[in-house]
């Protein structure tokens, strides 16, 4: 990434480059000058060139150079562009837009699962973006109930309509759930399953959107699917996700059968996903109606309700 790169995040756009040492840096996106776009400078050292008039900023954001000065100390006090901290980890670059709360000092890094930092693991990375609203897409992935309306041939065969629980737990900043048991379709099954807790289907989000969901396959195996959300603004989703696994990891047909399951599993949630209005969800939980099974999106929604106040208040 020497040549930098523009991306959206919350509607606010950042230029990310890697400077001499590798480190990922991100910042405003246009030159504090005449508003150049800073994507189409170039690098040099750890500093990004603005390509209308040459002035550097280092990976601070501060001016150190305007060419246009005889002396090179001979800067404008207010010749220094926001930037934010971003970082690498797993697969991918992460940014963090907010202030930095106070009084901390270290880098603010995602608490990522552990399956995406372990070698034991294989991961596929893909990407898809959806036309939704951020909270309504991580919503979907907490909804057990919609698996045999929207899946029918996949994750929902077989699975009856109605919804036992889903047995979920919540923490400050983390929602657990075990989407079984779902009440049997068979008249002869129990209408609970037995299972020991390695032996349950586990979805884990880590706030404010990080998402897993873990499938047990016996013997201490297990697949994974990985969800990360990022808003690009209010109508818009970028997803960047992994599947994996900690068995047979040398096989690109399976690599192959898990992606092309996930894509088409997320595809049938996109078309559902992308037809909801309001395209924001009313924090207000008076203007939709719920039921049980709605458990974990509620708290959800609760949660991001509070964190944006606490953001407000900041
Ligand atoms: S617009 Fe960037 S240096 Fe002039
Ligand atoms: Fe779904």
């Amino acid at each position: 990434m020497t040549k930098p790169i523009k991306v959206t995040v919350h509607g606010q756009e950042y230029v990310l480059y890697r400077d001499e040492k590798g480190m990922v840096c991100a910042g405003d996106a246009y030159c504090p000058h005449r508003g150049c776009d800073l994507s189409l400078g170039t690098v040099e050292g750890s500093e990004l060139i603005c390509p209308f008039h040459g002035w550097r900023f280092d990976r601070a954001g501060r001016c150190t150079r305007v060419p246009a000065n005889r002396s090179i100390g001979d800067v404008p006090k207010n010749a220094a562009r926001a930037t934010c901290e971003a970082c690498e980890k797993a697969e991918w670059v992460w940014l963090y837009t907010a202030p930095k709360r106070e009084g901390a000092n270290a880098l603010m890094e995602p608490d990522l699962f552990p399956e995406l930092c372990s070698d034991n693991w294989t991961r596929t990375p893909f990407q898809a973006t959806w036309h939704a609203h951020f909270v309504r897409v991580v919503e979907s992935v907490l909804d057990v109930s919609h698996l045999p309306f929207v899946h029918p041939q996949t994750t929902g065969a077989d699975v009856n309509k109605e919804v036992d629980g889903p047995a979920f737990a919540v923490t400050r900043d983390r929602i657990l759930i075990h989407p079984k048991p779902f009440a049997s379709v068979h008249p002869m099954e129990p209408a609970e399953a037995v299972e020991t807790e390695d032996e349950r289907t586990e979805i884990e989000l880590r706030a404010p959107n990080l998402w897993i969901i873990r499938t047990p396959m016996g013997d201490g195996n297990a697949m994974c699917t990985f969800l990360t959300f990022t808003p690009r603004d209010a109508q818009t989703t970028e997803i960047f996700g992994a599947v994996a696994r900690n068995f047979d990891r040398d096989s690109p047909l399976l690599d192959e059968f898990h992606l092309s399951h996930t894509r088409f599993v997320m595809e049938q949630d996109q078309a559902i996903i992308e037809s909801i209005r309001p395209v924001a969800p009313p924090f207000d939980l008076h203007r939709e109606a719920h039921v049980r099974s709605d458990g974990p999106t509620i708290r959800y929604r609760a949660m991001m309700r509070t964190w944006l106040e606490e953001e407000s208040l900041r």
